[in-house]
């Protein structure tokens, strides 16, 4: 990836939906906001975006790409996120990716990720809680950085964590074993009894076993998912 402008926003509506608004420029940028009005997650959830998370969008354009599956691109983006994360705040190999698209510390949600493609443009998203504590009700399952570390993360560790991102997608090579190795490694799912929403309404409820070479998740019984929603978690 090429991701070399940054734009920085005070609060804004959803950098997902600002970041549209830049496809007909054919570059990758990333996109920052310190807060967000109408942040929103996958099937459309609202995103809690207080001032004190990190909330950005990557914008990449998707024409002449080597890699050109949009799961080699989504797993690579969360590998360098986390690999940053743990990197730029001493958490190493403390954190685990939730099967297809969460960042887990423990049993607790630290970080979502979005994609969403238009055409031959890719924009990720990715909200996580660092300063940001107080979460509402519904949101027990969260986590912040600030509680992990047990400190405040001030804005300069901000900055470098972004760098650190951007430093890992810009010039890390990473190849397709590397990084099933790594989703595997991480997978939170392991030998967990869940219950996933498949696209077609259907749920299955089984223990997870692996995650597949084609990304896909494997239950018992060799029951594969390539899409769906992990609804529940028998712990
Ligand atoms: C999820 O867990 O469902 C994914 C959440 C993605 C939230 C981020 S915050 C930055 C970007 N802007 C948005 O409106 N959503 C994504």
């Amino acid at each position: 990836m090429r991701i070399k402008d940054i734009f920085f926003f005070d609060k804004v509506i959803s950098t997902q939906i600002l970041a549209r608004e830049f496809i007909s420029y054919k570059r990758d940028l990333m996109i920052v906001a310190n807060e967000q009005e109408g942040g929103y997650g996958r099937y459309q959830r609202p995103w809690y975006s207080p001032v004190g998370g990190l909330y950005f969008s990557l914008l990449l354009n998707l024409e002449d790409r080597e890699i050109f599956s949009l799961f080699d691109i989504l797993f690579h983006i969360l590998r360098s996120i986390v690999l940053a994360c743990e990197e730029t705040f001493s958490l190493k190999r403390k954190l685990q990716i939730k099967w297809p698209n969460d960042i887990y510390y423990e049993d607790r949600k630290l970080s979502g990720i979005l994609a969403e493609k238009y055409n031959l443009s890719l924009i990720c998203g990715c909200g996580m809680n660092l300063n940001n504590d107080k979460f509402p009700k519904e949101l027990s399952n969260a986590i912040s950085l600030k509680e992990i570390l047990k400190r405040e993360i001030s804005s300069f560790e901000k900055f470098i964590f972004m760098e650190n991102i951007l430093k890992r997608l810009n010039y890390e090579k990473v190849n397709k074993r590397e990084l099933l190795n790594f989703l595997k490694e991480r997978n939170y799912l392991k030998d967990k009894k869940i219950k996933v929403l498949l696209p077609s309404k259907e749920e299955i409820i089984g223990v997870c076993e692996d995650i597949d070479d084609d990304y896909s998740l494997i239950l018992e019984k060799g029951i594969k998912i390539l899409s769906g929603e992990v609804e529940k978690i028998f712990l």
